[in-house]
């Protein structure tokens, strides 16, 4: 830090400077995350109560309750409007929680072993780590779905919990949740499922299997705003089947200008305005307006997914559930593919053996038009 400050013009000149080479989502050639620009009222709102800050409850109360009912809201999309938790700073630390709540509630620790399909986010690595539990991956079926099986195989007296995921990171596949919650009440397990980027798109198709509260061996679900919900990061949702569960987060923390409070996330000093935020958004758009977004990507992903087909040194991984589309290669080398297409300014991500293509709200037509011209194009040169 220098001994004396800047105009404030000058600092935002030399920021766009230094931040000019950063792709924008607007530009459409974000073609590889979960992300997406926040919609522009989320951003305005956000902007307007940038100053709340939830680890203070007490001082923030009213912020609080619009937690309570996002929270809600929440519950009711995922068929439990009872179901309780909190907007933290996402997926991560929403499947932190669910983990961290369910060791809290086994006294016997001689049960550390998670179930976890092989598709698994890898912030379950991390989360492992932290609450010294140990992964047991479990390999997948032919659709890429979790097998239900070797899951059933792998229960043993040191399971804790079993994990499923609604809209996995690398292909948008929906575990089959319905077995998996059916093991867990069989076997008096734990079963979290990781709805993260899913569950902002899943309740809005038609013919969705049941994935929520509704099965009833599914004690917690984590479903962001900052995915599908167009809200702000950060905004991670957490919900818990009930309030004994949720309980078991406690903490107290004495101090506090409110007064004394309990704390149920793992940081202290939170966003009230990413709260406030995904408040608004789901005020402002309704299961219609999500509906409609989700309709649109939805309709790119399956235009884009016939289109990948077309080219016949390329395949799509499998049939896509919702906006994520793996892309195979019959032939060329897909890290030079890839290559390729990121000098070009597309960004794409790149799984172990495949590419991932997620159609966000911020992708367009003359988007994927351009993109699999070029990618066209690239497939050539590669080979
Ligand atoms: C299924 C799933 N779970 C969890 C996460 C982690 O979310 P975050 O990056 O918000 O922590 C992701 C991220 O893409 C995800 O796809």
């Amino acid at each position: 830090m220098d001994e004396n400050g800047l105009p404030s013009q000058e600092i935002l000149r030399q920021l766009q400077d230094l931040l000019k080479e950063e792709t924008g989502f607007n530009s459409g050639r974000i073609m590889g995350s979960m992300c997406t620009s926040p919609h522009l009222f989320a951003q305005r709102v956000y902007r307007k109560y940038v100053d709340k800050n939830l680890g203070d409850p007490g001082l923030f109360p009213a912020t609080a309750q619009l937690e309570t009912e996002v929270v809600r809201s929440l519950g009711s999309l995922l068929s439990n409007p009872s179901a309780v938790g909190n907007i933290v700073t996402g997926g991560t630390e929403a499947n932190l929680l669910a983990l961290w709540a369910c060791v809290r509630s086994h006294s016997d620790r001689r049960e550390s072993e998670v179930l976890v399909p092989s598709s698994v986010h890898c912030s379950f690595e991390k989360i492992a780590d932290l609450l010294g539990l140990r992964l047991v991956k479990v390999k997948l079926n032919e659709h890429f779905q979790v097998d239900v099986a070797e899951v059933r195989r792998k229960i043993t007296s040191r399971t804790l919990a079993l994990i499923g995921i609604a809209g996995t990171t690398g292909l948008g596949v929906l575990d089959p949740i319905y077995e998996l919650s059916q093991l867990a009440q069989q076997n008096n397990l734990y079963l979290h499922v990781d709805a993260a980027f899913g569950g902002f798109v899943l309740p809005f198709l038609n013919g969705t299997p049941p994935f929520d509260f509704r099965l009833p061996g599914v004690s917690s679900i984590t479903i962001d705003p900052h995915k599908m919900g167009l809200a702000p990061i950060p905004a991670g949702g957490i919900l818990f089947r009930d309030r004994k569960l949720h309980r078991k987060l406690t903490w107290t923390v004495p101090y506090l200008s409110g007064g004394e409070t309990s704390q149920t996330t793992f940081v202290g000093s939170r966003s009230g305005a990413s709260v406030i935020a995904v408040w608004a958004m789901l005020k402002h758009f309704g299961k219609a307006g999500y509906r409609k977004i989700v309709g649109r990507c939805m309709k790119l992903t399956m235009e884009l997914a016939r289109e990948i087909d077309e080219i016949p040194e390329l395949a799509v991984v499998v049939r896509p559930t919702i906006n994520v589309i793996g892309v195979k290669s019959n032939g060329p080398d897909l890290v030079k593919i890839v290559q390729s297409l990121r000098e070009m300014q597309w960004a794409v991500a790149l799984f172990p053996r495949y590419m991932r293509i997620v159609i966000m709200p911020h992708v367009h037509k003359e988007h994927l038009n351009q993109f699999v011209q070029d990618l066209r194009q690239v497939v050539v040169d590669v080979n």
